[in-house]
């Protein structure tokens, strides 16, 4: 597998390429079978149709890894807090806010509720080439934490900030059954046939120094350790999001296999800093794909021109959006292939 290659600092002959929310509305093809589920969180449950989806865009634009279709908040509602999925809204969960209501998650049930994703995932790694490999993943315990804690997404996550510095003893203890749960349900993605695992930690960006060691490193380390202890061939890639010249200091302590980097650090900087410790993947804006195929096309030559010569994914900064045209990912991925 060319990507799992790369993540072994093996010279490779093509750039290995996929992009986070490869499945996604951009698609008309995605639109048609989301179209069958009202519950977002039931079409995740439900192995045939994650399954599709997550070969969808191999089919049509021939990645170099997929990645399972799923949600980070499948592990709160596996936890067993409230969550559902509101059009225009995004993830709404009820709010845990005391030690009471969090006395009323428990790691027991994780296991038995995520069984569809791991069926999901051992379905789709049949049906996927063997040289194509298939990525499981988790939000990482800050970035759901996030989630749980405000009930919705937001700008700066300012509640749960101050929530976790008023009350460190509980907010700690919630990271802890986060760490344990994102453990145990990236075990079974590997069990179930992942080959590699991301950790999601979209909003690492708005924590100040001693809160990112805190709530950030020292629980993804643990997750880390624990996988390499089971599964040491099992790449791990990070993506502490917006996290800037913190990102260094993250990949040396967590010792995750790769970083993937957005626009909060410098091209120079991952390639001087980042890539002599880890390999990257990065960092195409989204939003550049979106709304300018001639200049993303420039910039991923530039992404690639600076980072190819080492191990190096090409990624995007985020997600894609929903209006990217389908002609400029095509195009994007003609680039990529043709590149080295
Ligand atoms: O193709 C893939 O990348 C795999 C599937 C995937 C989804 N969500 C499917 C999804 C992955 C890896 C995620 C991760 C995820 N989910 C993150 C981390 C990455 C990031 O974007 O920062 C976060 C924060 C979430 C939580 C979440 N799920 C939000 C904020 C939303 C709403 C946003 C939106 O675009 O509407 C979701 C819903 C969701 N998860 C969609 C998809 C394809 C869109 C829902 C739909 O189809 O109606």
């Amino acid at each position: 597998m060319l990507i799992v290659d790369t993540l072994a600092h093996k010279e490779t002959s093509e750039v290995p390429f996929w992009f986070m929310r490869q499945a996604g509305r951009y698609l008309p093809e995605y639109k048609k079978v989301r179209a069958q589920f009202p519950n977002f969180l039931e079409f995740c449950y439900t192995p045939e149709a994650a399954c599709e989806v997550t070969l969808q865009p191999i089919d049509r634009f021939g990645m170099s890894a997929a990645i399972i279709f799923s949600d980070i908040l499948v592990i709160p509602h596996a936890l067993g807090a409230n969550v559902w999925f509101e059009e225009k809204k995004g993830p709404q969960l009820t709010p845990i806010l005391s030690k009471d209501q969090l006395k009323e998650l428990s790691i027991n049930h994780v296991e038995n509720k995520l069984a569809p994703v791991y069926e999901a995932i051992s379905l789709t790694r049949k049906k996927l080439a063997a040289d194509k490999a298939l990525i499981g993943f988790c939000g990482s315990p800050w970035t759901l934490a996030c989630y749980m804690v405000e009930g919705k997404g937001s700008r700066d996550f300012a509640s749960v900030r101050s929530l976790a510095l008023r009350d460190k003893e509980f907010f700690a203890k919630l990271i802890q059954l986060l760490a344990e749960a994102v453990l145990l349900h990236a075990k079974n993605q590997i069990k179930a046939g992942a080959n590699i695992i991301q950790l999601f930690d979209s909003w690492s960006g708005v924590l100040s120094e001693p809160e990112f060691e805190a709530w950030v490193i020292d629980p993804t380390e643990m997750i880390v350790a624990g996988l390499n202890e089971a599964y040491p061939h099992i790449p791990v890639i990070g993506f502490p999001r917006m996290s800037g010249d913190k990102m260094f200091h993250y990949a040396v302590q967590t010792q995750v296999n790769a970083i993937n980097f957005d626009h909060s650090v410098s091209l120079d900087y991952a390639r001087d800093v980042l890539q002599p410790q880890v390999v990257v993947q990065g960092n195409l804006d989204s939003i550049l794909l979106a709304d300018d195929k001639e200049a993303a096309l420039a910039q991923a030559k530039h992404i690639i021109g600076t980072l190819g010569k080492k191990p190096f994914i090409f990624n995007l900064a985020h997600g894609i959006v929903p209006h990217t045209p389908i002609a400029h990912v095509e195009a994007l991925c003609e680039l990529i292939r043709t590149a080295k």
